[in-house]
């Protein structure tokens, strides 16, 4: 294990302290293998980033496993991190090198709806084809995206990167990294197992090896006292994680729509498919010592909770000890919705027909749910009910969502902040507000892939 001398550390101290230095980490250890590939920018302008971004056939290695024949953007899983500040355009021009149709969706990106990616906003593009995505990132937070076109099996097979969004007003850290957390089933000789059977359909599938950053149990290096930053996401088509760092607390100041007005402590964290927090943890310890990166068990119904923990990382500590940035007391305010008198109602449940495991939004299943028309500019209570025994993150595209209430319960203001993704317990009533504010097409469906390819979708016409 190399060691950085300490000249060397204060050097890059001094080096790191430009205007930006509370927002762009200090690298004194290489965390090289673990970082995700970065999109370069080919615009050399400023508020423009411009990539190309290619999906294709791509091999991969996961651990021990044989090489495994995956799809990849710009041939890396995870594809590549964006990284632009708030108010950036972003361009990407897109080109389908796949032997199937597939769309791109921004998730948790609020965008012009011609730009979302859905078969309700535009054509599958074709095996060969281009198609330009062109948006501008009104949010700082960690966004992801990924094909809206079968989405359970190109996710499944290595489709999804990541958006970081910078804002002006970010808390001050010793160390970030943006974590893609994902599970894979692979069989012997190293290939995906695909849909056999019914077969973790009804959960939701979950695979046999965990990534982290598409790295099986990789080594996150820092420094004792550090202040680490995690952004992380959850791209899992149907494994909840239940992040847990031995000897530490998670301090979460954000989630999908970025930093949150009161960030409070947890031992454990569960994080849905689609989900994302932002995370900080002040790193106790002293050089050498090590500790695991697990997902705890985790009831998100049908006898989930029986799974074990399991390893996804380690984390070592090396050097001596510095003085690491305070943990956030406090975030931003928050920006609550004002409680609209209008409503829909949208029943998470599930079905069997014909032979078949269905998932249904109000009884039907996608595409025969109707659709809810809402006016231009006006928010509406979604009244969210989950008549099943198992948890459903619900994930509405376009716009953020803010809980007001809980089983009857109204949820305090400092936790009505902007989510796009939401663990929906089962037997449980939610109401959240929402501010239709962008026409257009606009799905809504569970996140666990298999339930919305299997019905549990649905659209909100804004016009
Ligand atoms: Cu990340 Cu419609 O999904
Ligand atoms: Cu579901």
């Amino acid at each position: 294990m190399s060691r950085v001398p300490l000249a060397a550390l204060s050097l890059a101290v001094l080096i790191g302290c430009g205007d930006d230095s509370t927002v762009k980490p200090v690298p004194m250890i290489d965390n090289g293998p673990i970082e995700l590939a970065r999109a370069n920018d080919k615009d050399p302008a400023d508020g423009v980033f411009e990539l190309d971004l290619t999906a294709a056939p791509a091999v991969v290695t996961y651990g021990e496993s044989p090489e495994t024949p995956a799809w990849a953007y710009n041939g890396s899983v995870p594809g590549p991190l964006i990284e632009v500040d708030r108010g950036d355009l972003l361009k990407v021009h897109f080109k389908n090198e796949l032997p199937d149709e597939t769309t791109i969706h921004w998730h948790g990106v609020r965008l012009p709806a011609a730009m979302d990616g859905t078969l309700a906003v535009q054509d599958a593009i074709e095996s060969g084809d281009f198609f330009e995505y062109e948006f501008e990132l009104k949010d700082a937070g960690l966004f992801w995206f990924h094909p809206h076109f079968m989405s359970d099996l190109q996710v499944q097979r290595g489709l999804y990167g990541t958006i970081l969004v910078r804002g002006e007003d970010e808390p001050a850290f010793d160390r970030e990294l943006v974590v893609v957390l994902d599970d894979v089933r692979l069989l012997s000789d190293g290939s995906i197992d695909e849909y056999p059977d019914d077969d973790g359909v009804t959960n939701g599938r979950e695979g046999n090896t965990l990534l982290f950053n598409g790295v099986v149990n990789p080594t996150v290096r820092a420094q004792p006292g550090e202040t680490l930053r995690l952004r992380l996401v959850n791209v899992a088509n149907g494994r909840f994680f239940n992040l847990k760092i031995a000897g530490h607390d998670l301090r979460v100041v954000g989630t999908d729509g970025g930093l949150i007005p009161e960030p409070y402590d947890v031992a454990s964290l569960p994080i849905a498919p689609g989900e994302r927090y932002d995370v900080f943890v002040s790193l106790k310890g002293s050089d050498g010592d090590t500790f695991a990166i697990t997902t705890e068990p985790y009831d998100r119904g049908h006898g989930t909770d029986k799974n074990e923990s399991m390893l996804v990382a380690q984390l070592a500590l090396e050097g001596s000890e510095v003085q690491g940035k305070p943990l956030p007391i406090a975030g931003p305010p928050g920006n609550p919705i004002e409680e609209p008198e209008a409503s829909f109602s949208i029943i998470l449940g599930e079905a069997f027909i014909d032979g078949e495991q269905k998932f249904t939004i109000n009884d039907q299943v996608f595409p025969d749910v109707p659709d809810v028309m809402v006016p231009t500019g006006e928010s509406r209570i979604i009244e969210l009910e989950n008549k099943t025994e198992q948890e459903h993150p619900f994930h509405l595209h376009g716009f953020f969502f803010q809980v007001i209430e809980r089983d009857g319960e109204a949820t305090p203001a400092a936790q009505r902040y902007d989510k796009d993704t939401l663990i929906v317990p089962m037997m449980s009533k939610l109401k959240l507000a929402a501010r239709f504010d962008e026409p257009g097409m606009w799905m809504y469906h569970c996140h666990i892939l298999e339930h919305a390819e299997r019905g549990m979708m649905g659209m909100v016409d804004v016009e």
